[in-house]
């Protein structure tokens, strides 16, 4: 079992290929997104205009682009490859099929 730093999330079959879904979680919202079978978590909310958004985007292979305004992020690392500020990535394990999500450093 993962340290106490990661909080368990989902199953990883509750996620679709390309599909993102929003989960809010100890008040963050987190945008998840399952790419050639990697598991992909990261701030849900657009720093352009703090609209929870992101899991809506546009995917093209790793970087989403927002729904609104189309700022692009890489959900590799979060860098922002359109507009002018990241967003958080959140560090991801897969254990006995759950996907577990590191909150606290
Ligand atoms: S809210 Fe995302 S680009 Fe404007």
């Amino acid at each position: 079992m993962p340290d106490n730093s990661y909080t368990k999330i989902c199953k990883t079959e509750a996620l679709r290929e390309n599909v993102g879904i929003k989960i809010r979680i100890q008040q963050k919202d987190i945008g998840i997104f399952k790419i050639n079978g990697e598991i992909f978590a990261v701030s849900n909310v657009c720093p352009h205009n703090r609209a929870s958004v992101l899991h809506n985007g546009q995917l093209t292979g790793y970087e989403i682009t927002c729904p609104h305004h189309g700022w692009v992020f890489d959900l590799k690392t979060g860098e922002c490859l359109k507009g002018y500020k990241e967003i958080h990535k959140y560090d991801t394990i897969i254990e006995n099929g759950e996907i577990w999500i590191k909150l606290k450093d």
